[in-house]
């Protein structure tokens, strides 16, 4: 029986899929790809959908991952290790460990989506990313139902980048996630990004706790990202390309005022919402798909726009930040 999925992706497309089934543990999703019960292939992996662009119905079972559960695997006097199932909501993780005294994820707060979600594309924001704190990954492989956990390296983490989105995506579903958090409170929260520290210095603190840290960038998100339960969005639409120093340097002749950050190395960071900013898009609303009026790089969905109205508003904003600064914008969520 076909089901609808506007409800499961932030965006709000409407999408179906022949068959939807909750999973809430490891057996049932063992016995689904063993072939029990007779669920069409191929499998589509959900979790909160919050990063996801249904391009098309989709021509099989979406399995809503919402296994629950977490549990301290081991502990010293200044580290925690948590093992966290996949269907764990992350930002509700995020405030449950700041409470519990374990920290590091304070950066991370306000993110939408599963902690299953969360290494696929390295989640990051306010200069920390999901990586600086993983040990590990449990999959299962959808072949054999088997499972295997991949280690930090073989997860091959980059910005919003993992192999769970390239050469593995597809074989398994991540079922539990594995994060060493820090019991000291100094050191262990990231207080230099450059907003971040901004913010601080607006409100006189000098040396603010991690549930400071939390509740400010709570208060940043909620004042320039729009709530998906609200306006329908996936988050940033577009990766922050980067870019060669020597390209830089030309791109600075003509655009002396461009947003960037230097990672070093040769490789600078480009701020795309201020590209698109410039573009003219901040604001833009053709139908029901737009570019948010506070920040540029998200696009949303005002009611019905289909994935065609929203990938074809990306196109052109691809075509017209390549027009005016030569610059490939990628598509940052993942289209299905
Ligand atoms: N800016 C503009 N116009 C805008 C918005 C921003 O010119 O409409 C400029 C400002 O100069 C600002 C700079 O762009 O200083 C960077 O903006 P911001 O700090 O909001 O960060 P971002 O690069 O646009 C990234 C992540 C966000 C994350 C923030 C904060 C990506 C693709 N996006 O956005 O992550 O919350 O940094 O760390 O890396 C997401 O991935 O879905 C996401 C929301």
């Amino acid at each position: 029986m076909s089901a609808s999925l506007k409800r499961l992706n932030t965006l709000g497309i409407e999408a179906q899929s022949e068959q939807l089934i909750n999973v809430t543990n490891i057996d049932q999703l063992r016995n689904i790809f063993l072939g029990q019960g007779a669920h069409p292939r191929p499998f589509l992996i959900l979790g909160s959908g919050s990063n996801l662009v249904l391009s098309q119905d989709f021509p099989g079972t979406v399995l809503h991952i919402r296994i629950k559960g977490i549990e301290i695997v081991s502990e010293d006097t200044d580290t925690v290790t948590l093992s966290i199932s996949a269907g764990e909501i992350w930002d509700q993780l995020v405030g449950d460990c700041v409470d519990k005294g374990y920290y590091g994820l304070e950066n991370l707060s306000g993110i939408p989506g599963t902690v299953g979600a969360a290494p696929v594309q390295n989640i990051g924001a306010y200069g920390v990313e999901l990586e600086q704190l993983l040990v590990s990954v449990d999959c299962m492989e959808i072949a054999t139902g088997a499972i295997q956990t991949f280690h930090h390296k073989e997860c091959k983490f980059g910005y919003r980048d993992s192999v769970f989105k390239g050469e593995v995506a597809g074989r398994y579903v991540i079922t539990n996630v594995k994060l060493m958090l820090s019991k000291n409170q100094d050191n262990s929260t990231s207080l230099n990004y450059k907003g971040l520290e901004t913010e601080f210095e607006k409100r006189g603190l000098t040396d603010p706790d991690p549930s400071t840290v939390r509740q400010v960038i709570e208060e940043i998100r909620q004042s320039k990202l729009p709530d998906p339960s609200v306006l329908s969005n996936a988050g940033s639409f577009f990766k922050n390309p980067v870019i060669s120093e020597q390209n830089y340097i030309q791109l600075l002749e003509k655009h002396p005022e461009i947003v960037s950050f230097n990672l070093g190395e040769g490789k600078i960071k480009l701020a795309a919402s201020w590209m698109i900013e410039k573009a003219g898009w901040k604001g833009f609303r053709e139908g029901d798909a737009g570019v948010f009026e506070r920040h540029a790089l998200i696009i949303v969905n005002h009611g019905c726009a289909t994935s065609h109205d929203i990938l074809s508003l990306a196109q052109q904003i691809q075509n017209s930040v390549f027009d005016q600064f030569g610059v490939v914008l990628e598509i940052e969520p993942v289209v299905v």
